[in-house]
């Protein structure tokens, strides 16, 4: 035997059997994929996502009291004093709550449990005080149902990091407001480039594994140029760092840094 065949000979025999244990592991991770991913997902998610409307209801109702001056396009809706709000991922309505008396609600969201959530749900009746205009599952990227100029108000929050393009996402957002309508956002934002959190989230965005666990959502990404870019008259926002975390302290150290802003068509 010559040497080489010796070195793998004692590579075989050193480490053989971990390497036969760590084969089978990730064939069973492989295959059991999106079984494993959907548990996580539910079993983790539910409980920061309650952790972040509690968290994030200061920064959402300062945004919001602006909603309350708005005054409608649409005559009929103007003539009774409310407005008409199309929300891109409005999830489980977890911000209806802010939103005034009698809004007429145009809820997007990808997720084919929407209704489930909004109007079926055990929650529906917190949502009383708005009608729910339409509910459409979809991607926020094209709104082909929407006319052109048709709302009054476009709302997004925490969600334009998992839109499949958002430019477009921003183009239809601009195209479906009044002229003079608001699109209010607050969205997550990357660190600072040189940190090592902004290293880490460009890491666990590029190879997929952050979006592939948790709803295609992307760390890397600040939406402030594209939204200036979108053809929107005046763009005003601030940043913002979420510092009040509790449990869940890993998934908010990579997403604590925020954008908050309205942008008027
Ligand atoms: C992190 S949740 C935010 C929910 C809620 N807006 C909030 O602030 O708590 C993101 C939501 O956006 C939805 N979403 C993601 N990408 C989308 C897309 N391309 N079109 C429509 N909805 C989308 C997801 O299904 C999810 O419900």
């Amino acid at each position: 035997m010559s040497n080489s065949d010796l070195w793998i000979r004692d590579i075989i025999t050193t480490y053989g059997l971990s390497l036969v244990i760590f084969i089978l592991i990730a064939v069973v991770i492989s295959r059991k994929w999106s079984y494993l991913q959907n548990r996580i997902y539910k079993a983790y998610l539910t409980g920061f996502e309650l952790e972040c409307a509690k968290v994030m209801a200061p920064y959402k109702r300062h945004l919001f009291q602006s909603l309350e001056h708005i005054v409608s396009n649409d005559n009929v809706l103007r003539s009774m004093g409310s407005i008409r709000l199309l929300e891109i991922g409005v999830k489980m309505g977890e911000n209806i709550q802010f939103y005034p008396d009698y809004t007429h609600l145009i809820g997007v969201d990808r997720n084919l449990k929407l209704a489930d959530y909004l109007i079926k749900g055990n929650r529906s009746c917190q949502f009383s005080h708005v009608i729910i205009e339409r509910l459409i599952i979809g991607d926020g990227s094209s709104l082909k149902e929407i006319p052109t100029g048709y709302v009054d108000v476009v709302v997004t929050t925490r969600s334009l990091c998992s839109v499949t393009s958002l430019k477009s996402t921003l183009q239809e957002i601009h195209r479906v407001l009044t002229p003079g309508g608001q699109y209010l956002f607050v969205e997550h934002i990357a660190e600072n480039e040189g940190t090592f959190v902004r290293w880490l989230q460009g890491m666990l965005s590029r190879t997929k594994i952050w979006p592939s666990l948790f709803g295609g959502c992307h760390l890397n990404v600040n939406p402030i140029v594209d939204i200036k870019n979108a053809g929107f008259n005046h763009v005003v926002w601030d940043t913002f760092t979420v510092e009040s975390y509790a449990s869940r302290s890993f998934h908010w150290i990579l997403s604590k840094q925020h954008v908050l802003g309205v942008a008027v068509r």
